[in-house]
């Protein structure tokens, strides 16, 4: 790991009174903190959908999934920091009653290269949602915040990077078309606002309802969102030569404001 949730954050540096009522950077930061906490389950998936390959199945348990708590804990930490008087484990464990019976092996994709497409979207998803933060936390003037985010952002980055070599191990062998990644891209982006996010919302039990939510998430996503990282990324899987990538990109950038992400 490239940094440690205990010794590289300056969580008593946080100018707690500045951000206390900020109620949408609280929700945000706890429902991130439940999904990322949970990703050993998935990581357990995973591990056993790839199997033989050791490569592959070794960086998961190793690289990946401790990382990806590790982001869970540091915003827990910051969240205990902040907003004490939450209970995080009792609403965590409204959360995993409601969450863990839909982390099924059985929800992975069909083949291995179609499986890798599908976690570089949740990537790009993860690390253009941490740099809208980035970006959020220098406008609220919160560079405590802000250095967490962009730590965690860059950590996304890198998965991102790792599972694109992996699906380019498995996409010739299976034999996948544009076409057929072109429709595994769509339906994953359409996910991105996804379930995960409503079940982590629930969990807050808050007295807010999650539309109300989502609608403050997307005006954050207006003015903070990196609509050109993020489709740059989603597009990676295709392979594109650098001229066509340009026209793919301007047709499928509307679509991430449409999501309202
Ligand atoms: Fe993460
Ligand atoms: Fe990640």
């Amino acid at each position: 790991m490239k940094w440690n949730y205990e010794n590289d954050i300056a969580y008593e540096n946080i100018d707690i009174d500045k951000i206390k009522e900020n109620r949408f950077l609280f929700e945000t930061l706890a429902i991130a903190s439940f999904i990322e906490i949970t990703s050993d389950v998935y990581d357990a998936n995973l591990s056993e959908y790839y199997k033989g390959d050791d490569t592959t199945v070794e960086w998961l348990n190793q690289t990946w999934a401790p990382e990806e708590i590790q982001h869970g804990k540091s915003l827990k930490q910051y969240i205990n920091t902040v907003w004490p008087e939450f209970e995080w484990e009792k609403h965590y464990n409204v959360f995993t009653k409601n969450y863990l019976p839909l982390c099924k092996v059985d929800a992975l994709e069909s083949t291995r290269a179609r499986e890798m497409v599908a976690r570089m979207v949740v990537e790009t998803g993860t690390s253009t949602l941490y740099k809208a933060l980035v970006n959020y936390a220098k406008e609220i003037n919160e560079p405590v915040l802000e250095s967490l985010t962009l730590k965690i952002s860059k950590d996304e980055v890198y998965h991102f990077e790792m599972f694109e070599k992996v699906f380019k191990k498995y996409k010739d062998k299976e034999k996948l078309t544009r076409k057929e990644i072109t429709k595994i891209l769509y339906i994953r982006l359409k996910e991105i606002n996804n379930e995960d996010m409503k079940i982590a919302f629930e969990a807050l039990q808050s007295d807010e309802s999650y539309d109300a939510y989502l609608q403050q998430l997307s005006q954050v996503a207006k003015k903070h969102y990196p609509y050109k990282m993020a489709t740059k990324m989603f597009i990676r899987p295709l392979d594109l030569h650098d001229s066509f990538e340009r026209i793919v990109a301007m047709t499928v950038s509307p679509a991430f404001k449409i999501l309202g992400i």
